[in-house]
């Protein structure tokens, strides 16, 4: 397949990329498996979510998405074909454990043997997020619970008795910052609880569980390394008003820091005086459980969609243009980019804000930080099949080679984040898939995907990045 004239050229870009730089393509279970009632599988909290009328912008579920179960084969091919180094994927927690808890089911865990043994027929290697947003629907408290953290604990010690031979890396559990804010501050993601500052228990047990599981996967003697996934998003203030800038700090704080301060430092974030006790809740954790969640790390996983712009909210759970109830309940609004380019789900497109995430993570955690992986990065567009029947998605091309480059430059010599160890990028991702709330509204694949017939179509996105693969050192 040829290229369009305005694309970015692949040779320059490969000539940057480090020898023994990673790079690779991510899913996550829930948005491409399907076969929600395949086996024994149980329904998922996302299931149920799904099932609730409203929830989903189009009223989708995720029973089929891109029906993954059934063309493993197809996308293993795809990796391949192009050329990935690597393949992130995750577990359907209620496939491997139906039951939530015991023994894993052999049938659910033989379609993980079956990947991975082909993942690594073809040197793929594989990198497995044990939670990604997925819980058994029976977890009814989900992270609100202490229990679930023992959960997950477990989970991944059997998961590490079963695959630590073939896993070349694993994350703990996928971005907690949005598991707390969507799924239980604001309750536009499974489990759907609207519980504003109340939700900060979630925070807490998800580190938990996270350490739990590092030491777990241990016990069991994984051979691969161990890391855990968060999404980072620098923070600006509105204005220079002191009200936007103790909002942007408050922010900074419940988005970025109070997950990876512990996990990297072992302790929460000191709240300046400004913010009042905000984050009390923190404040009875016992020292044991920080003792937990500090445990040392092969790797740091970075997601980086975007920046963040931050004001004081009024609190007062009006919402005059449009903000959900929840949202207006809180003290600080998220504001438009106006006027910056942006992806098809409004996003704005800032590959700098890359540099500045790296520049944070280095500056806050200096020598404690392990090597960084970018476990996503990547954007959606409309993308449709042209008369021609190719998907001409210049604009995620660009996205790409902007964002893959800024994040070489930033670790660079003379970089903005020079010291990081960045080992390697995953673009999310390697086919459309169901995102969540936004059910099949967004499209974030290298490969367009037909829900109807589940027909793969590689991009030129995909054509794009093999290029890049192919004409690396
Ligand atoms: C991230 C999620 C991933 C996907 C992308 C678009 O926050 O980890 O599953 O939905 O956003």
């Amino acid at each position: 397949m040829t290229l369009d004239t305005a694309t970015p050229a692949a040779e320059p870009l490969a000539a940057r990329i480090p020898a023994g730089f990673v790079i690779g393509a991510a899913t996550a279970a829930p948005q491409i498996e399907g076969a929600a009632v395949v086996g024994r599988r149980t329904p998922s909290i996302w299931d149920r979510f799904a099932a609730e009328p409203g929830r989903i912008l189009d009223g989708s579920t995720p029973a089929v998405t891109a029906d993954h179960f059934h063309r493993r084969q197809e996308d293993v091919a795809l990796l391949r074909g192009l050329g990935a180094d690597a393949y992130r994927f995750s577990f359907s927690w209620t496939r491997v454990q139906p039951a939530g808890r015991g023994a894993l089911d052999p049938e659910g865990a033989g379609f993980y043997d079956r990947l991975l043994d082909e993942l690594l027929e073809v040197g793929v290697r594989p990198f497995a997020t044990i939670s990604h947003w997925d819980l058994p629907e029976g977890y009814e408290r989900g992270w609100l619970d202490r229990e679930t953290a023992l959960r997950l604990g477990e989970l991944a010690g059997l998961l590490g008795e079963r695959y630590g031979d073939r896993v070349d890396s694993w994350i703990t559990i996928n971005e907690p910052a949005t598991v707390t804010l969507n799924g239980y501050a604001l309750g536009i993601h499974a489990p759907g609880d609207s519980l504003l500052f109340d939700a900060l228990p979630t925070v807490h047990h998800q580190l938990l569980g996270h350490g739990m599981a590092v030491q777990a996967l241990r016990a069991a003697g994984v051979q691969g390394a161990i890391g855990i996934t968060n999404t980072h998003s620098p923070v600006s203030p509105a204005s220079d008003a002191p009200e936007d800038q103790a909002m942007a700090a408050l922010f900074d704080l419940v988005h970025n820091r109070v997950y990876a301060d512990p996990v990297l430092l072992g302790h929460y974030p000191e709240v300046p005086g400004f913010l009042g006790d905000a984050l009390a809740a923190f404040d009875a954790v016992p020292a044991e459980d920080l003792a937990q969640i500090h445990q040392p790390l092969d790797f740091y996983g970075l997601n980086y969609y975007m920046p963040t712009l931050i004001a004081a909210g009024s609190g007062s759970g009006e919402s005059p243009d449009g903000e959900s109830a929840a949202m207006s309940a809180l003290p600080f609004r998220l504001l438009d980019f106006e006027g910056a380019p942006k992806t098809g789900f409004g996003w704005p497109i800032a590959p700098d804000g890359f540099g500045r995430a790296l520049t944070e993570m280095r500056d806050r955690y200096g020598d404690t930080l392990p090597p960084v992986f970018i476990t996503e990065n990547g954007a959606s567009f409309p993308d449709t099949i042209g008369d021609d029947g190719r998907v001409h998605d210049d604009e995620r091309i660009a996205f790409l080679h902007d964002h893959l480059s800024a994040a070489l430059a930033a670790v660079e010599p003379g970089g903005v984040a020079e010291g990081i160890d960045l080992r390697g990028f995953f673009v999310w991702s390697l086919i459309d898939n169901w995102e969540w709330a936004a059910g099949f509204t967004q499209r974030f694949g290298l490969v367009h995907v037909d829900f109807e017939t589940g027909r793969r179509t590689p991009k030129a996105s995909y054509e794009w990045l093999r290029a890049v693969l192919a004409a690396r050192a």
